[in-house]
């Protein structure tokens, strides 16, 4: 879609009154013309090989999660349909949401928010969770059935026919892979989904659901704190062909410098509190890798943010974040992070003064990945 608009465009046949009312409407933002945002210039990333891939611009999508749950403080709810309309104006067509996000109300916030440019978007979602009278239990459910009957509730919430990207959100220990990878083979023959992702799932478990249907991305925590998918998972991401996206890529807020020892977070909205990282003393003890990155961030004039981000896109040209954001200010910073490249000595020497600092406090109190 992307590539016919840039043919049309230079083939020449938009002359005098056309071209100017032409390049007048493209003036509109995208929500208004109802079509698909210009292509981010140079900045686009592939997700997964041949007819499981899916490209994205500014190489970097939108976390909703944070805009309904988790987060702390949950925004008035037509601000948030708003952002993302004003993201996608900005050429912005990724979104992340899953059904345990609320549980549900994040699914139904994104799908009303994109409906005027459903066919123009990448629509993620994730199935994986037992989810009992609207609360999550923390218990998983990778049925074969209960996917499906998930699905199916999903599409209504999100007012759409298909889903572009579905994750199992985690790896089910009793449920095989393979009936698991079998189960959306399925579904994307129905058309009710469009490709696979998995997230948090080991090697073994990404090797397995792949052989029964290709994978086009993980999705896993991967940030400047959370550096061991750089050996774990995406080697065999590289080997088969797999696009990564790193969740929680600024760390919850931490590597933006937002939060300290004395950040208070809404008791029953948000897992940090449970997790070691964000206690007052670890929090104190990681500030020296955050003052690394601020301080190579001044010298260039970009923000911790920034900086963060762009490092995970340099480590290769397959990882595509999803940073969440409630606000405008920082969707623009954070998309802002695209266009900065480090040189091969930067790179190195700013990888090499992260990694001297030992990192306190483990991302979660149990570990996710199977
Ligand atoms: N697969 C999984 O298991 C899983 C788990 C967690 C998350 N996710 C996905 O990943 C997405 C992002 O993860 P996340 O929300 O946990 O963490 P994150 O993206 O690392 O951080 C989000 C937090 O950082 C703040 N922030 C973002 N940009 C900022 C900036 N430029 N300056 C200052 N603060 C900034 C946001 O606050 P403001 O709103 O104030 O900007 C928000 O509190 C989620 O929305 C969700 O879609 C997936």
């Amino acid at each position: 879609m992307q590539q016919h608009r840039r043919n049309f465009l230079k083939s020449g046949t938009l002359l005098g009154a056309s071209a100017l009312a032409a390049s007048a409407l493209n003036l509109l933002p995208a929500t208004v013309r109802g079509s698909a945002p210009a292509p981010v210039k140079d900045q686009t990333r592939t997700l997964g090989k041949g007819k499981h891939s899916l490209t994205i611009n500014y190489g970097m999508g939108l976390g909703c999660m944070g805009m309904s749950w988790n987060r702390s403080f949950v925004p008035d709810r037509k601000n948030m349909i708003s952002l993302i309309r004003r993201a996608y104006d900005r050429g912005v067509i990724f979104f992340d949401t899953a059904e345990a996000y609320g549980p549900f109300l994040n699914e139904e916030l994104v799908g009303e928010a994109i409906a005027p440019f459903r066919n123009h978007s990448i629509l993620c979602s994730k199935f994986g969770f037992d989810i009992q009278n609207n609360k999550m239990t923390g218990a998983l459910n990778s049925k074969p059935a209960h996917i499906r009957e998930v699905v199916d509730r999903s599409l209504r919430r999100l007012k759409t026919d298909r889903i572009d990207l579905l994750y199992q959100h985690r790896v089910d220990p009793n449920v095989p892979m393979e009936e698991v990878a079998g189960t959306v083979k399925d579904l994307i023959a129905q058309g009710k989904v469009m490709h696979f992702g998995l997230s948090e799932a080991g090697a073994e478990s990404i090797r397995k659901a792949h052989a029964v249907q290709p994978v086009t991305a993980l999705q896993t925590e991967f940030s400047l704190l959370t550096r061991e998918p750089l050996t774990d998972v995406i080697p065999v991401c590289e080997e088969l062909g797999i696009g990564f996206v790193p969740y929680s890529p600024l760390s919850r807020a931490y590597l933006t410098g937002y939060i300290n020892e004395r950040t208070v977070y809404v008791p029953g909205n948000d897992n940090r509190p449970g997790l070691p990282r964000y206690k007052a003393d670890a929090v104190i003890a990681n500030w020296r890798i955050l003052d690394v990155i601020v301080n190579f961030g001044n010298e260039r004039g970009l923000t911790a943010a920034q900086v963060s981000l762009a490092w995970l896109m340099a480590q290769k040209p397959w990882i595509v974040p999803i940073p969440g954001t409630t606000k405008l200010a920082h969707l623009q910073e954070n998309l802002g992070s695209s266009d900065i490249s480090f040189t091969q000595e930067e790179l190195t020497t700013f990888t090499a003064a992260i990694a001297a600092i030992p990192v306190t406090g483990t991302r979660y109190a149990t570990p996710q990945t199977k």
